[in-house]
């Protein structure tokens, strides 16, 4: 099992600091998540079934309706090898982990830029990003991404673009596009609902990929509470607004608060900010010390924050950047606490 973010629970044994006194920035899902409504007594008493009008809210707000709904989209990443043909597959890294280790065992190839997508597109047979990406935030326009996927199609190639940080800017999305041969679409309710704990997601993708996927995850995957909750928030056009307005505003402050800190030039979609940082191991520790969990990465040495949850957060985070020393931080040495 890899490592991800949102361990507390560890991170409170390790450093003693109980676990209601953090403040947790390790994920990406967004802290003031969509309030679930309360649950008809029979999401629990009966079998989920696919009438409910959970299918028909995700193709009004995906604008596709050939969509599949998951238990969250890692089932999915997870069962997708199975069922995407092709030997060589080009990856965009860093990225989430968990897509290298659901391929492995295929030819992989890495690509850090366009540059190098667009050289390894023609001996590729499944090309495979995040956009925009974790954690890195890199995004690639709709437009590239659809004439890569006319290369690959046309050739019998697949595209798989996990959209999971994508609901802040929809216009960014190539989900309507879903239908067309060779391109799968993931989407995640995890994040910008901030609907983690329910686990729900869509696949959208060729009817063929979806009745093959259907079949590997067998039936009743969602449950009926987490369908229940995930329609009321897919149909909530006016929570959905209402949240890019406040979530464009929160990455902002958040990106300009860590280049204020002296961290380095932030990136990232609005709910986290990735800064690459050569002492990224210990800025991390030292938040932590101060009860704050940020997510750390090895390659490239790098930090990922979270959004704050409150104005106490904002505060507390800004003031445990304060106190990060100079040698860590591009600010000048005398406006530096120890
Ligand atoms: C890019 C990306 N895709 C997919 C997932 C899986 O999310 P979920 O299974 O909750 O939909 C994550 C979780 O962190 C993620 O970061």
């Amino acid at each position: 099992m890899l490592e991800h973010g949102g361990r507390l629970g560890e991170a409170a044994r390790r450093y003693g600091i109980p676990r209601a006194d953090w403040l947790d920035l390790s994920t990406g899902i967004n802290p003031r998540g969509y309030p679930a409504p309360p649950l008809p007594p029979e999401a629990w008493l009966r079998l989920p079934e696919d009438d409910d009008g959970l299918e028909e809210a995700a193709a009004a707000y995906y604008g596709s309706a050939e969509l599949l709904p998951v238990a969250g989209s890692q089932p999915a990443i997870q069962a997708l090898p199975a069922l995407v043909p092709g030997e060589r597959v080009t990856l965009f890294e860093p990225t989430y982990a968990e897509h290298r280790h659901a391929w492995r065992g295929r030819a992989l190839r890495t690509c850090r830029d366009a540059a190098d997508i667009e050289a390894a597109l023609d001996a590729t047979d499944v090309l495979l990003l995040v956009n925009p990406n974790n954690p890195t935030g890199v995004r690639f326009a709709p437009e590239k991404l659809l004439a890569w996927h006319a290369r690959l199609a046309a050739r019998g190639g697949w595209l798989v673009v996990d959209e999971a940080f994508m609901d802040a800017t929809p216009d960014g999305s190539v989900a309507r596009e879903a239908g067309r041969h060779g391109l799968v679409v993931l989407r995640s309710l995890g994040k910008f609902f901030g609907l983690a704990g329910a686990r729900v997601g869509f696949v959208l993708a060729p009817a063929a990929l979806r009745r093959g996927l259907a079949e590997q995850l067998g039936p009743w995957t969602v449950s009926g509470p987490a369908r229940h909750v995930a329609r009321a928030a897919l149909l909530d056009t006016a929570w959905q607004a209402d949240m890019r307005e406040r979530l464009a505003a929160e990455g902002a402050r958040l990106a300009a608060l860590l280049r204020a800190a002296g961290l380095g030039e932030p990136a990232g979609p609005a709910l986290f900010q990735w800064v690459a940082h050569p002492a990224a191991a210990e800025i991390r520790d030292r938040l932590a010390r101060a009860g704050i969990l940020v997510r750390l990465f090895a390659r490239p040495a790098s930090l990922r924050f979270g959004l704050p949850p409150d104005e106490a957060g904002w505060r507390r985070l800004e003031a445990a950047l304060a106190a990060l020393p100079a040698c860590h931080t591009s600010r000048p040495c005398s406006s530096t606490a120890t």
